[in-house]
C-alpha cells in the first residue's frame, strides 16, 4: 500500500475512469458474442475453487489496467508484509497475523484445544461430577461467534452425532436461554470467546451462564468454563481455569479468528484432523496469495472487480448469494470481514480517502433469496455485483431430486442476470403491449460465479480465505487499515453511558429523553 495515500493518483486511475464511462457501451450480451469463450480466460483456479469472473463489464484492457492499478498500488507489496508478520495494521500499531496460524501443522494452543476436543469427543473429558461432558456452548460476539458458527453449520455432516455444540451471540436474553435449554450443567462445558475479555455482550452471557452451571454443579467450575482470549490474565481474574485458557495472539483481529482458539467448539465438533484440514485450505488460499502473478491471482483480482464496481461504476453493495444450504450463514459472517475491514472513510494516513470504499455486503441462500430479493436485483434501478457460491457435489441428495435443480437454479440466475431478456423477445413470447416494459428484464447485471468441488473442511477454508485475501486487496488500493475496527466505539461508549442513565433513573434532558419515556411506559410499573 502507498503508505496510506489516495489511489486517484495512480496513473491507472485516470484510465480506468475514462474507461468506465464507456463500460456500459458493450453489453455483457455483446460482449459474450464477440468472444464465446469469455468464461475460459475471465476465470481462474485458487485451490480447488473455480471462480467465473466473465460475467462482469471487463474486457482485456481493463483487467490489464486494473492489474498496473494494483502493481501501482503495491497490492503484492501490502500482502507481502501481512505475511511476513510487519505492522500492516498502522493505527494499532500491530502486524496481522491470521495466516501464520494456519501456516504450520499447529502450534501448542491447538495442540491443547486437540487434546481438549479428543477428550470431550471420545468421552474420557469429565465434569466435576465425574460425568463425560458431552455439550459445549460457546459465548462470543462478532469475530468471535460469526466464523465458527458458519463453520459449524457448513460442516454439520462432519458434526460428532453424539456430543452437543452450541452458539450464543445476543445480547438479548433468549438467545442464551434456548442455547443452554435441554443441557445438564454436569455434563456442559461452556466456551467463552473474547478477544478483548471486555465485551460487555459476552461477559453478560458469561456470568449468566456462570450462575446456571453453578446451580447445576456446585462453586468448582474447573472443569466447566473454557476461554478463548487474548486477555488470559483477564480470564483467570474471572476464575477460569489455567487449563481451560486458549490464548490466540493480539494481532490476530476478531473477523480473522476463526483458525485461532475461538474456533474451540468448532473443533470439538468436527474434531481436530477436520479443524487442520481447514487450516490447511485457508494456507492453500495463503501460498497462492503470495506466490501467484497478479493476473493469474484470484483473490487479488477479484479484490481489483470489487474496486472496479465501487470506485468507478458506482455500486454501493456486493450480494453474497450460496445456492448451498450449508453455507446459508456465510453472507453474515463475510459481512464482518468486508463491512468492518472495509468501512473506512480516511486512508491509513489519517487524510480523507476522496472517493468511496467498501460496499454494504449483504445476501442470504440462493433458492429463498430468489423469492424474495431477487426481484431487484433483476429489475431494481440499482446495479448490484452478485457473487453465486455453488457446490458440485452435495453432502446430501435425496431421491437424486434436489441438487440437478439447485445447480440449474444457479446457472439460470447468472443467465438472466447478465444477458435478461430484451423487450423484443418479451414481446414475441405473445406478452401483451402494456405489459412487456414490466416483463422484459434490461441483464447486464455483473456477477461473480464461485464453485467448489464440495463442502468440506478444506474447501471451506479455502472460501473463507478467498474472501479475507480479496478485502485486503481492495484495502491496499484504496489505502485504507483493513484491520482496525475504530468505527464500533462510540456506540460502545454510548451503551455504556445509557446503561447508567437506564440504572440511574435520570430525568436530565437528553436528546434521547422522550425514547426513554416511551420506553419506560411501555416497560410499566416494577
Ligand atoms: O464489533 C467490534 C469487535 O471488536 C469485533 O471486531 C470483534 O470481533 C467483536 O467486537 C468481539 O470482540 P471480542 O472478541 O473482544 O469480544
Amino acid at each position: 500500500m502507498t503508505s496510506g495515500s489516495s489511489p486517484s493518483g495512480a496513473p491507472a486511475w485516470a484510465a480506468l475512469a475514462d474507461l468506465a464511462g464507456r463500460a456500459g457501451a458493450v453489453s455483457l450480451r455483446e460482449r459474450f458474442a464477440l468472444d464465446p469463450s469469455r468464461s475460459e480466460h475471465f476465470a481462474g483456479r485458487v485451490g480447488d475453487l473455480w471462480v467465473d469472473w466473465s460475467r462482469h463489464p471487463v474486457d482485456e484492457e481493463v483487467m490489464g489496467l486494473l492489474c498496473d492499478l494494483s502493481v501501482q498500488r503495491d497490492v503484492s507489496g501490502f500482502c507481502a508484509r501481512m505475511l511476513a508478520g510487519e505492522t500492516v495494521n498502522t493505527t494499532e500499531g500491530r502486524s496481522a497475523t491470521h495466516t501464520a496460524l494456519r501456516a504450520s501443522d499447529g502450534d501448542e494452543t491447538l495442540g491443547r484445544m486437540a487434546d481438549l476436543a479428543a477428550g470431550i469427543r471420545d468421552g474420557s473429558y469429565t465434569g466435576a461430577s465425574g460425568e463425560p461432558v458431552g455439550a459445549v456452548v460457546s459465548l462470543g460476539i462478532g469475530g468471535s461467534y460469526l466464523g465458527p458458527a458458519m463453520a459449524h453449520e457448513a460442516l454439520a455432516h462432519l458434526a460428532h452425532p453424539d456430543v452437543t455444540v452450541r452458539f450464543s451471540s445476543s445480547l438479548d436474553g433468549a438467545d442464551l436461554t434456548a442455547a443452554l435449554d435441554g443441557l445438564d450443567p454436569a455434563t456442559t462445558l461452556v466456551v467463552i470467546c473474547s478477544k478483548s475479555f471486555t465485551t460487555p455482550e459476552t461477559m453478560v452471557a458469561a456470568d449468566t451462564a456462570t450462575a446456571w452451571l453453578r446451580e447445576g454443579v456446585g462453586d468448582d467450575l474447573s472443569r466447566h468454563v473454557a476461554a478463548a482470549t487474548a486477555a488470559p490474565g483477564r480470564a483467570a481474574a474471572r476464575g477460569i481455569d489455567p487449563g481451560l485458557v486458549f490464548p490466540l495472539p493480539e494481532s490476530v483481529g476478531g473477523r480473522f479468528s476463526l483458525p485461532s482458539a475461538v474456533g474451540l467448539a468448532l473443533m470439538v465438533a468436527i474434531g481436530p484432523e477436520e479443524f487442520r484440514r481447514m487450516l490447511s485450505g485457508m494456507h492453500v488460499v495463503d501460498r497462492h496469495l503470495d506466490e501467484t502473478p497478479v493476473a493469474t491471482n484470484v483473490p487479488v483480482l477479484l479484490g481489483l472487480l470489487d474496486v472496479w464496481h465501487r470506485s468507478f461504476l458506482g455500486a454501493t453493495s456486493l450480494a453474497v448469494v450460496p445456492y448451498s444450504h450449508g453455507l446459508r450463514r456465510l453472507p453474515g459472517h463475510l459481512q464482518q470481514v468486508m463491512m468492518e475491514s472495509l468501512g473506512k472513510r480516511v486512508t491509513a494516513d489519517g487524510s480523507p480517502t476522496g472517493g468511496p470504499t467498501g460496499p454494504v455486503v449483504w445476501g442470504a441462500g440462493g433458492t429463498g433469496g430468489q423469492h424474495a430479493f431477487f426481484q431487484l436485483l433483476h429489475q431494481g434501478t440499482d446495479v448490484v455485483p452478485v457473487d453465486l457460491i455453488g457446490v458440485a457435489r452435495p453432502v446430501v441428495d435425496p431421491r437424486g431430486a434436489h441438487h440437478e435443480a439447485l445447480m440449474a437454479n444457479l446457472l439460470a440466475q447468472a443467465e438472466a442476470l447478465a444477458f435478461g431478456r430484451n423487450e423484443a423477445e418479451t414481446a414475441a413470447l405473445g406478452v401483451a403491449p402494456d405489459l412487456v416494459a414490466h416483463q422484459a428484464f434490461p441483464g447486464n447485471r455483473p456477477s461473480t460465479v464461485i464453485l467448489l468441488p464440495e463442502l468440506s473442511a478444506s474447501t471451506l477454508g479455502q472460501l473463507v480465505a478467498l474472501y479475507e485475501h480479496r478485502t485486503v486487496a481492495q484495502a491496499a488500493v484504496w489505502g485504507i487499515n483493513p484491520f482496525d475496527q475504530w468505527g464500533v466505539e462510540l456506540g460502545k461508549d454510548l451503551a455504556t453511558r445509557f446503561g447508567d442513565l437506564l440504572a440511574g433513573g435520570s430525568d436530565r434532558q437528553e436528546p434521547s429523553s422522550g425514547l426513554i419515556r416511551r420506553y419506560r411506559e411501555l416497560l410499566g410499573p416494577d
